[in-house]
Parts: structure tokens; C-alpha cells; sequence
């Protein structure tokens, strides 16, 4: 076994409702020296934990069962048929798989995304208006405030404004795209090691109206303007996460390449569309460099559609500029 690899076991709920367990090794990349590494703890630790008053318990909780069933809300808050826990695996403590503890102990703080200093709020709702292609629930909200009391109960004793984070974010592969990367190539991996869960059109799966497989492109999907949609992104998620429970089994070419073809499929528009998507992708060219979104595919213009979903709108307003000037 390699230094950092540990053992752990997952249920994959099949189709047909049977629960499988199997124990997969996991292929994690080593942590650097400087870096802090954070052991989020668990909710066993919390009903433990006599410090913490049973009333920030209950709303710990309520934060997480919002974040482990983002569906409960939607068509008010959601309008994709994604839950948080989706791209943020282990209830949001995984790393390498987005863990969301960092952004508590790191904002406020500028964000090159909206181009403005960011609370933890407006990090949450920046994952509702484009991660589920919602809209997010207001600031001050008992669900914010539910959220945010997750997010930093997670936290639990790192560093504040640490920036030094083993397994942060997805990480690993690095922003650019290998040049021999090929769309044809990803298609053959997606068939082979995704498809079976996913769904051939990429549309997950649903049984009873709750999602067992969640969409990869599409109306139900994340939209354009998510950070999933970055290539670079996607390829470090898969390798480091897909296919479920074998985590690292597919090659850094194989990871690439099927992140390449699932992000050259249609989804949602970008809410911050500005009805051509060429002008788009260039004022938002700081993000759109790593997406798809307006370049070519098969003599197609990928993202040119006014097709939100099942959202009945584009823009939430929480998607505002934020100055301190006056
Ligand atoms: C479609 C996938 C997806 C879904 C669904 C999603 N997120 Fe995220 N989230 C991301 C990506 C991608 C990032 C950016 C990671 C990076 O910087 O590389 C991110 C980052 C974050 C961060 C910042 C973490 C840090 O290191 O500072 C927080 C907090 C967060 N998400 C919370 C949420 C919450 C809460 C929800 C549900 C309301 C949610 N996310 C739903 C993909 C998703
Ligand atoms: C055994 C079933 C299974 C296989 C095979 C599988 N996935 Fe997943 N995938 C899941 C599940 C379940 C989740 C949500 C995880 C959670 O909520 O804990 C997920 C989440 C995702 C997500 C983030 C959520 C979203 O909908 O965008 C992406 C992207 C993804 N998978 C891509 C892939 C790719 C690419 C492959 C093939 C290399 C793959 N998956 C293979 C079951 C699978």
C-alpha cells in the first residue's frame, strides 16, 4: 500500500435498492510538508462533544441534513437534481473531494470568481446559483445560518486564515489540458466506467423521485457557469473520486479526457449570460479559459441557448458586485 492510501468501505446503492459493500483502497495523492492537514470531525464526535451547546447541535445538524439532501428544496432553492453532497463527498470533510470546512476559516476574503472581498454566505450561495443552478436562500436565512454552522463546526479547531491546505479544493492534475487529450477518447472512458451509474445520455438516475446517481449534463445538471464545469476541475474530481468508491483507478489521461467529454455536453446557461455567449466566455475569461462554453464542438457553438433548466429565471440577484466605495 502507498504511504497515504487508507481503507475505507462503501455502500454503492445499485438500481435495484440492493446494497453492495465493498472495500476499495484509496489512491490518494501525498500530502506537501508545510501543509496543515485537517481531520474534520464527525457527527459522533459531535454528540459527544459537551462543549457545544445542544441548541448550536440541533442547528449543526439542520445544517447538514440541508447539505446532505439539497433536494428538499427543490424548485425554491435548487432547480437542479443535485444535493451539496454530491461534489463534496464524506458530508463535505473528504479531501481531495472539495472539503467545505476551508472556506470557514479563510473568508472573508477577495475572490477572483466575482472580482470582491466574500463572506462565507456568499461562498454557499455562489454553489446554489451555479453548482445546482438555483437560487440561494437569503442572507441571515435560518438555512444560512443552518449552513454556515456546518461549515465551521467542520472546521473544528484548524488554523484561521491557514492557506496552506492539504487536499483543498480537487486539486492534483493541474489546470492545462493535456494537447493530446481527445473528446473521442473520454467518450470510450465514460461508456466503459460511467455510463453503468451515470446514465448514457448523462442524466443520472432517479428511483421514486430521489436521486441515486446525480446528472452529469443536462437540464438536471450543473450550468455553465459552475466550477465543475471547468475542465481542470472535473478531471481532478474524477481522479481523485470517480468512479465511485475507486478513487484513483483511472489513469491522469483517462480522468482528463471523459472530464473533457462530460464538459462538452449542453447544460444550463451561465446566469450571468449576457445573450451572446462569445461575449460571455470573454468577460468572464478568467473562468470561461478552462471551460467549454462557447468554443466548437462537432461544428456546434456549446452554450448558445437561452435554456436555464427548470429554473424560471437566469440570474438569482444574489449575483451582484459588491463595492466599499462610496
Ligand atoms: C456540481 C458540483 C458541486 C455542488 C453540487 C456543490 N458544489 Fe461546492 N464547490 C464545487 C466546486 C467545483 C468548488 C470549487 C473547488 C475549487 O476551488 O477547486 C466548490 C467549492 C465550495 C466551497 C469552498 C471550499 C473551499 O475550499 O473554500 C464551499 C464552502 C462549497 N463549495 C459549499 C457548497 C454547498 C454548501 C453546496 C450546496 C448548497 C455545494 N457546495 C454544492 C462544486 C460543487
Ligand atoms: C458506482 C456508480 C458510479 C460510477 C461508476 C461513477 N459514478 Fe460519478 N457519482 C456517483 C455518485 C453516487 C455520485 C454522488 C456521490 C455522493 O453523493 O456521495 C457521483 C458524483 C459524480 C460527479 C459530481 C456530481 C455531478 O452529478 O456532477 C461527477 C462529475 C461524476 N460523478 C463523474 C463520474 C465519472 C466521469 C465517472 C466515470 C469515470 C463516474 N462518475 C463513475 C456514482 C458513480
Amino acid at each position: 500500500m502507498r504511504p497515504f492510501s487508507t481503507v475505507f468501505w462503501v455502500a454503492v446503492i445499485l438500481g435495484s435498492g440492493v446494497l453492495h459493500a465493498a472495500e476499495v483502497p484509496v489512491e490518494h495523492p501525498p500530502f506537501k510538508k508545510d501543509q496543515y492537514v485537517h481531520h474534520a470531525p464527525t457527527v459522533d464526535d459531535l454528540m459527544k462533544d459537551q462543549e457545544i451547546k445542544p441548541q448550536l447541535k440541533k442547528v449543526i445538524l439542520k445544517g447538514r441534513d440541508i447539505f446532505m439532501n439539497t433536494q428538499q428544496y427543490r424548485g425554491k432553492y435548487v432547480f437542479s437534481r443535485l444535493s451539496c453532497k454530491n461534489c463534496h463527498l464524506g458530508e463535505g470533510r473528504l479531501n481531495w473531494s472539495g472539503p467545505i470546512w476551508p472556506a470557514a476559516t479563510t473568508l472573508p476574503d477577495y475572490r477572483g470568481k466575482n472580482g470582491h472581498v466574500n463572506s462565507l454566505e456568499e461562498r454557499i450561495a455562489g454553489c446554489f446559483s451555479f453548482s445546482l443552478n438555483g437560487k440561494p436562500p437569503e442572507y441571515g436565512s435560518d438555512i444560512m445560518l443552518a449552513l454556515s454552522a456546518y461549515h465551521q463546526w467542520l472546521a473544528l479547531k484548524a488554523p484561521v486564515y491557514e492557506t496552506h491546505i492539504g487536499g483543498r479544493g480537487y486539486s492534483s492534475l493541474g489546470k492545462d489540458i493535456p494537447k493530446d487529450i481527445h473528446y473521442v477518447q473520454g467518450e470510450k472512458v465514460y461508456q466503459a466506467q460511467c455510463a453503468i451509474c451515470h446514465g448514457a445520455t448523462g442524466q443520472g438516475k432517479s428511483v421514486e423521485g430521489k436521486v441515486v446517481f446525480p446528472p452529469l449534463w443536462g437540464d438536471d445538471s450543473y450550468n455553465w457557469g459552475a466550477g465543475m464545469a471547468r475542465v481542470y476541475t472535473a478531471a481532478s474530481f474524477i481522479k481523485n473520486n470517480m468512479p465511485l468508491g475507486k478513487p484513483g483507478a483511472l489513469s491522469d489521461r483517462d480522468a482528463w479526457a471523459v472530464a473533457l467529454y462530460v464538459n462538452s455536453q449542453e447544460r444550463p446557461q451561465d446566469p450571468r449570460y449576457t445573450g451572446d455567449v462569445k461575449e460571455t466566455r470573454e468577460k468572464y475569461f478568467n473562468f470561461h479559459q478552462y471551460t467549454m462554453y462557447g468554443t466548437e464542438r462537432d461544428g456546434v457553438l456549446l452554450g448558445q441557448h437561452d435554456n436555464t433548466g427548470a429554473k424560471p429565471f437566469l440570474k438569482p440577484d444574489a449575483l451582484r458586485p459588491r463595492t466599499f466605495d462610496e
